[in-house]
């Protein structure tokens, strides 16, 4: 991956009008240049390139992009090697490319040591009856402990020498496999150990977790951090996983070896377990992008607590309303081996049917701590609610919960709004394209998608909680605005913009509008188009409640305050003297 201020530095760099005209001789017409069009036959020039938006278009075929798109298409070449090229003529290193280049050549060598102690285990546990009659005591089968390749290091301190010819490979510590002592002796790691291997996503063994037989000190060891190798971001028995995770639209997070394993062999096959270490903001990531749900089995004791409250408090900053995270806290002082095997896959699956939603568990931990039947208690329900509603990023749950402190803390959601400096959050522009509609182009979204595809800026002033997030424009809207207030994107026409929601799911759209506005627009009539189209925002949204109380009038009558609020509607909607229209942007 390239990284994204790369392409925007290297966009700011070149000029659009000196890339074309490497390959078609421009003409200067007004403020633009114009040229036959490369990408179709014809006779008068219709293809223009715009200096100020570092954009192209052609009117007859509608070939259009910036810099990078114009040498994509002209030259047929795919991203990376048009970022590449414009890198080079612009006197740029692209990084990344080196540095994963530099990560991949760290790890080669490692790779293959580590699957030859893998199969060297898995060998050693079939000549090894002890082994394989403890994994049989513990209830798994020949078929599960082949699926997770499961196997036995041979108790003696340099069992590896058997398969490598040279101990002394410095490989062999780097990946963890070998210690040196302070004498300079070498000896394995892992001895005398059941082992369960590690495996990436791609199913590379990067680590092993050795378990002791029977009881003994550490009963879990671990490979160390390697290159390969890097605890918090990986989860055991992923690779495994998968096609169960899928089908099921659900990964179910445990915390040890054997709950994966215990699980898998009981029938419940859509199972990872983080590795010995509390979640971390990686593991949900990964998590959120396998599926939709995402449950957290945890056991019922007071690490266990600490471990549930943890993973509340990393998954609230990656959730997606489309999204759900769940905690199981186990019945009993059980973990999820153990009680399947006494219960069975069943009672195990309906338990993970009824885990506790990550919005009721907050509320319900925030409640058991500050107890707001006391003034003070609400007081600090709020102050303690403050930090976990500021990491949020699921905007629509994040009202929910604001709603629902506000309710126990007794003050309104404005309020707790208020005290927790809560903004609007805007959806993120990577957010998935769960809406399919079609965009409306007679919408007001859709018009004022237009006009901040010149002034990108502006959507500062939008009102963002008026903008339908459900209609494709508006979540584009949204992500601009969003972008904006980052300071993701800099000014610099659409050419950059178009860059920057390249592969994301606004992308279509933003091209599309893009293609017909390559004209100058007067700025004083776009401005003055932005405002009436706000204007006719604010307007739909009172048009919409008016609705919304009357409708509920009829059906069930107003409380005082809610007549108060339809009588302050219908006097927006017709005011009397001509009110702020117009307002500055
Ligand atoms: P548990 O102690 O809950 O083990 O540790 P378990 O999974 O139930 O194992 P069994 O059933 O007794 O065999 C949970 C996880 O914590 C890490 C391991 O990843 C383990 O699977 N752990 C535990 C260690 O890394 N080292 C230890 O000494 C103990
Ligand atoms: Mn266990």
């Amino acid at each position: 991956m390239i990284p994204e201020s790369f392409v925007q530095e290297l966009l700011a760099r070149v000029d659009i009008v000196d890339v074309v005209e490497r390959y078609v001789p421009l003409r200067k017409a007004g403020a633009n240049y114009s040229a036959c069009c490369p990408f179709h036959s014809e006779k008068t020039p219709s293809f223009t390139v715009s200096p100020s938006k570092q954009f192209y278009h052609c009117f007859g075929c509608g070939a259009h992009g910036s810099a990078i798109g114009f040498l994509m298409q002209h030259a047929g070449i795919g991203f990376v090697e048009a970022v590449e090229d414009l890198a080079s003529s612009a006197g740029l290193q692209v990084p990344q490319e080196e540095r994963n280049a530099a990560i991949r050549a760290k790890k080669a060598p490692l790779t293959e040591p580590m699957a030859r102690a893998m199969r060297f285990y898995r060998d050693q546990l079939k000549a090894t009856p002890k082994a394989v009659d403890y994994l049989k005591n513990r209830g798994l089968t020949g078929e599960i402990a082949a699926k997770f390749g499961l196997g036995y290091a041979p108790d003696g301190w340099q069992g590896l020498q058997q398969v490598f010819a040279d101990y002394n490979d410095p490989a062999l510590v780097e990946c963890g496999l070998v210690i040196v002592n302070e004498q300079g002796r070498r000896y394995d790691r892992f001895r005398d150990r059941v082992m369960f291997p590690i495996l990436d996503q791609r199913g590379n063994v990067i680590g092993f977790g050795g378990r002791v037989i029977g009881e003994g000190e550490p009963k879990y060891l671990n490979s160390p951090e390697t290159p390969l190798f890097e605890k918090g971001r990986e989860l055991y028995g992923l690779s495994q996983a998968r096609k169960a995770i899928q089908e099921e639209d659900t990964v179910l997070v445990v915390e040890g070896y054997m709950d994966v394993v215990g699980l898998v062999q009981c029938g419940v096959e859509n199972v990872v377990a983080t590795l010995g270490t509390a979640a971390t903001d990686a593991n949900v990531q990964k998590l959120l992008k396998q599926a939709n749900r995402v449950v957290f089995c945890f056991d019922r004791d007071s690490a266990g607590d600490r471990a549930a409250w943890r993973a509340m408090e990393v998954s609230l900053a990656h959730l997606a309303d489309n999204k759900t995270v769940e905690i199981l806290q186990m019945p009993g002082n059980q973990d999820p081996d153990e009680f399947i095997r006494e219960h069975g896959r069943e009672a195990f699956v309906q338990q993970t049917r009824s885990a506790t939603r990550l919005s009721e568990f907050l509320l319900r931990e925030l409640v058991k701590q500050t107890n707001p039947s006391t003034a003070e208690g609400r007081a600090m329900l709020v102050h303690a609610a403050k930090p976990l509603l500021q990491k949020m990023s699921a905007p629509i749950l994040r009202v929910q919960l604001t709603k629902e402190i506000a309710h126990r803390a007794q003050v309104s959601q404005a309020e707790v709004e208020a005290q927790c400096g809560l903004k609007p959050l805007a959806r993120s522009r990577y957010a998935p394209a769960q809406m399919k509609q079609r965009p409306v182009p007679s919408s007001i979204e859709y018009k004022l998608l237009q006009i901040l595809l010149h002034k990108p800026e502006w959507a500062a002033s939008l009102p963002l909680d008026l903008i339908d997030r459900e209609r494709v424009e508006g979540d584009a809207l949204i992500a601009i605005a969003d972008a904006i207030e980052h300071g993701e994107l800099p000014a610099g026409g659409f050419g950059l913009l178009l860059e920057f929601f390249r592969n994301t799911p606004h992308e279509s759209l933003i091209a599309g509008i893009a293609a017909n506005m390559v004209e100058e627009v007067d700025l004083g009539a776009l401005e003055a188009m932005f405002n009436d189209s706000v204007a006719r925002l604010r307007q739909t949204a009172v048009t919409d409640e008016i609705k919304r109380l009357a409708a509920r009038a009829k059906e069930e009558g107003l409380s005082a305050e809610e007549r108060k609020r339809l009588t302050e509607l219908l006097a927006k909607k017709h005011p009397g003297p001509p009110s702020t229209s117009g307002g500055p942007i």
